[in-house]
């Protein structure tokens, strides 16, 4: 047990959705458990890392290769972990548009021998779904990210089917649906509408998360857990950590609706899982990967 162990106390008693801190720092790690007594798990995702102070501060004092990026993101998925050993940690492949299979599932692998209940980030497109169908019948924990679409969460489902429950994760963006205009949050109701009514083991992962309408709104609509910047964290703190409808009080909103869609249950490779942000999403991860070391 580590100190920061005996930090932790009980979540509160209205809470049925896990939260996890959207971070690739682990002083923000420490800072989040400490606040809110308690921390789930945690996401990371190339962006994140290439923001991690002392990965900045190594590449101002020299080159580094992307092997060093690898081992120094390593180390502070470690890090995390040593921080909230139970936590729920995500690390990410890197993966371009042109990435292939064997590459994307070679370097899962990799990912996934860093410590014990990893979970492994993969995009939704098809070379991604075929890693994670793969990866789940080894027993990988996965995490399917850049979800824009209920399409691609039904992917998701059909390509993990025969997995257990929590050991895959969607990872449904909220914040850039609001970016464009369209409700983010209509995205996540509609994918935990649609995993209820087929009982799916996959568990929904609230992400892109902006301010507390997000926050809240996840866990209005039962999404199983929330990933959160620590911005959003400490204005939940700032709350009381708690989900009073009195107190919190949505914005009006004037973005598009998603209507729900009744999807078959079918092969997964037969789901239209195109989608431009997810493609926006892949490109802007590894340009900010590449950016570290080119
Ligand atoms: O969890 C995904 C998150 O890191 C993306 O957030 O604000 O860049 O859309 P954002």
């Amino acid at each position: 047990m580590t100190w920061y162990t005996l930090l932790m106390t009980e979540k509160p008693s209205f809470l049925h959705t896990d939260i996890f801190l959207d971070s690739g720092d682990p002083a923000e790690t420490r800072h989040a458990l400490a606040e809110l007594g308690f921390l789930d798990g945690q996401t990371t995702n190339p962006s994140l890392v290439a923001k991690n102070p002392m990965i900045l501060d190594l590449k101002s004092k020299g080159a580094l290769s992307e092997s060093d990026i690898w081992d120094k993101y390593k180390i502070v998925a470690s890090q995390i972990h040593e921080i909230i050993p139970h936590g729920a940690i995500s690390v990410e492949v890197y993966a371009d548009l042109e990435t292939d299979y064997d590459t994307m599932l070679d370097k899962a692998h990799e990912l996934a021998s860093w410590f014990p209940g990893i979970y492994v980030k993969l995009p939704i497109t098809h070379n991604g779904l075929k890693a994670a169908n793969a990866l789940v019948a080894e027993g990988v924990n996965v995490n399917m990210t850049l979800c824009f679409s209920q399409e691609q969460a039904a992917a998701v489902h059909a390509a993990t089917a025969g997995a257990k429950y929590g050991q895959v994760f969607v990872s449904p963006f909220i914040g850039r649906l609001d970016d464009i205009g369209i409700h983010g949050l209509d995205l996540i109701k509609n994918i935990v509408f649609m995993y209820q009514a087929w009982d799916s083991h996959v568990k929904v992962l609230g992400a892109s998360i902006r301010n507390l309408d997000h926050f809240f709104g996840c866990i209005n609509a039962n999404c199983n857990i929330i990933t959160s910047p620590k911005t959003v964290l400490d204005q939940w703190v700032a709350h009381g950590l708690n989900n009073d409808p009195i107190n919190y009080t949505a914005e009006i909103s004037e973005k598009q609706p998603i209507p729900y869609r009744e999807l078959p249950l079918q092969d997964w490779v037969l789901y239209d899982i195109d989608h431009d942000l997810t493609k926006k999403g892949i490109e802007k991860f590894a340009s900010d990967w590449k950016g570290l070391f080119s």
